[in-house]
């Protein structure tokens, strides 16, 4: 059988720890893969002015599949007194290089799964009505618009006259007319009826295939009436498609209250960039935290999977490293799904589960330690003994 090609992209601090620890567990189950090292990240940044290298999107644009561990990002101003001193004249400005892949290839559909696994000592749990406790299943995937919204990079601190001008056909820019240019600064919400096409129907489709009663699109249609309210528009058409799945509409801000009181009324939900990005951490706070979280970016030709963690600097040098390699694993299943190796993805995600829910090893977050190297004398797990007891439940 011919080997599947996956680029894999550590990045910097412990993407570099958990991106081999996926590896080791996607050969376990023996799925046949070989894997091309690609530089992306803050190093890059430094040495070359570009933390996404041309060569590594062109390894993207030839395989078209990637596992990615995290990158680290830092203010515009420290980003700049840290490239090497040659580069400084040269005019090179700092972006993320996962935002700009996620443009570069179209990697529109983001999807976050969020699902509690029995027995972990960290899923949500509240007290009923007679004082006793219940622990909800929680069940919720999370899709969101990737590539446009707040995130869509279209910013100005010091905005030109032209922009300026631009603004002012719209009566609201009066009350900002008379402020300095100087001390505005400006992030666009920009969405596409295309995107949000692309995003709500993938949702339908999910919800679809796996047996979801709806879909719940989370934005602020009553606030940012054009954007979220395009969403929202958009929605109602594809659902026509979809007349076994139900349409329902939360806004942003009620659905950061109500997923800490009935979370498992949730499943496929729908947000732009930014909302997309506040509910999927949340939802990721209900079943273990950034540890478990896993996601997918996905476009029509290419799809990079990578933890929703960042690189966790002040765990980046600790020997043995400490950090939980679940949401990288797990990001690897999703690659599994991907690919169409739905029965190893699964295989992982049982084994997964056999792991927390018997409880012997156990990373420092899921025991709620405090990070550190003390972590392992009070019976924390290495990341790499939690990625051999993975292995072992294989
Ligand atoms: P972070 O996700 O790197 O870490 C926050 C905290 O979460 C850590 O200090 C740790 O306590 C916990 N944590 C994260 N991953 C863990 C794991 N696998 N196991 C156990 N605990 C874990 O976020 P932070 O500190 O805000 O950002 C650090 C750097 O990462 C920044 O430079 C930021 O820009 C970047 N970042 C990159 C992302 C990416 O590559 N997609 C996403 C988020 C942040
Ligand atoms: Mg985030």
């Amino acid at each position: 059988m011919s080997k599947t090609t996956i680029v894999s992209m550590p990045g910097d601090g412990i993407g570099k720890t958990v991106l081999p620890e996926a590896i080791r567990v996607l050969d376990a189950v023996q799925f046949a893969a070989e894997y091309v090292h690609a530089d992306i990240g803050w190093e890059f940044w430094t040495k070359e002015g570009n933390p996404l290298p041309e060569r590594t999107i062109e390894l993207l644009a030839e395989h078209k599949l990637g596992l990615f561990g995290a990158i680290t990002s830092k203010p515009k101003n420290e980003a700049a007194q840290e490239l090497s001193p040659e580069l400084r004249a040269k005019g090179c400005t700092y972006f993320s290089p996962i935002v700009g892949m996620r443009q570069r290839f179209n990697l529109d559909v983001c999807i976050r799964p969020c699902r509690s696994f029995a027995g972990n000592s960290l899923n949500f749990i509240r007290r009923t009505a007679e004082g006793g406790f219940e622990e909800p299943k929680v069940d919720a995937v999370i899709f969101r618009q990737n590539t446009e919204g707040l995130y869509c990079g279209l910013e100005f601190a010091n905005p030109p006259e032209i922009v300026r001008e631009a603004l002012a056909v719209h009566p609201k820019w009066k009350a900002f007319a008379d402020t300095p240019p100087a001390e505005l600064a400006m992030s666009m919400r920009l969405f596409t009826r295309k995107a949000c096409e692309r995003i709500v129907r993938a949702a339908f489709t999910y919800a679809q295939k796996h047996g979801y009663e709806g879909v719940t699109i989370c934005e602020k249609p009553n606030v940012l009436r054009e954007t979220s309210g395009m969403m929202e528009e958009v929605a109602r058409e594809v659902k026509k498609d979809f007349p076994d799945i139900a349409h329902w509409s939360t806004n942003i801000d009620a659905q950061m209250m109500w997923l800490t009181k009935n979370p498992e009324a949730y499943g496929v939900m729908v947000a732009g960039n930014l909302f997309g990005d506040i509910l999927s951490d949340a939802f990721a706070g209900l079943v273990g935290g950034l540890g478990f979280a896993c996601s997918g970016n996905i476009g029509d030709e290419v799809a990079v999977f990578e933890p929703t963690h960042g690189s966790a600097p002040k765990y980046e040098l600790l020997e043995p490293s400490i950090v939980n390699p679940i949401a990288m694993v797990l990001s690897g299943a999703m690659l599994l799904d991907h690919v169409g190796e739905t029965d190893k993805a699964q295989r992982v995600r049982n084994a997964v589960g056999t792991v927390v829910s018997e409880g012997k090893v156990r990373s420092y977050d899921m025991m709620k330690l405090r990070g550190g190297p003390e972590a392992i004398a009070q019976g924390a797990a290495t990341t790499t003994q939690v990625t051999d007891a993975i292995i072992a439940a294989l």
